[in-house]
């Protein structure tokens, strides 16, 4: 005999269905939703800003400059020394060289891998970044 035919019938097919909601509003109402960050009660801690070509931008400790910029919706910060194409963040890991800033009045910093310190001022670069020196 299959088990199947046997069995009586569910009394209340919408039970599971009733449970699954119940289980879905304790756990994500609005502005309740559990997240690992709420979880652990954790933050982002020591918020600072820094200048980028006179806009003040939020910053957290342990991000690159390249990603306070696409936090703030920058996407472009240097140009080309041929053509002044615009270019920003492309490999993110150190190696193409496209995101080169200019730091605290140094030049060709990559932004994916310097992290924004507090206070710092950073201006798009054009070319080298090295116009005084007229190469
Ligand atoms: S994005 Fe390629 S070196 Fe920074």
């Amino acid at each position: 005999m299959n088990g199947a035919q046997g069995r009586d019938p569910d009394p209340d097919p919408d039970r599971d269905r009733d449970r699954d909601r119940t289980w879905f509003l304790t756990r994500f109402r609005r502005g309740r939703a559990r997240t690992p960050r709420s979880l652990v009660g954790g933050g982002p801690a020591d918020r600072h800003t820094l200048a980028f070509d006179g806009r003040e931008l939020p910053a957290q400790p342990g991000q690159s400059i390249a990603a306070v910029l696409w936090n703030a919706g920058i996407l472009a910060w240097r140009t080309t020394r041929e053509g002044g194409a615009p270019r920003g963040a492309f490999c993110g890991t150190g190696s193409c060289h496209d995101c080169l800033v200019t730091v605290n009045g140094r030049p060709n910093q990559r932004a994916c891998l310097v992290p924004a310190g507090p206070g710092d001022t950073v201006t798009t670069q054009e070319g080298t970044g090295r116009a005084e020196l007229g190469v």
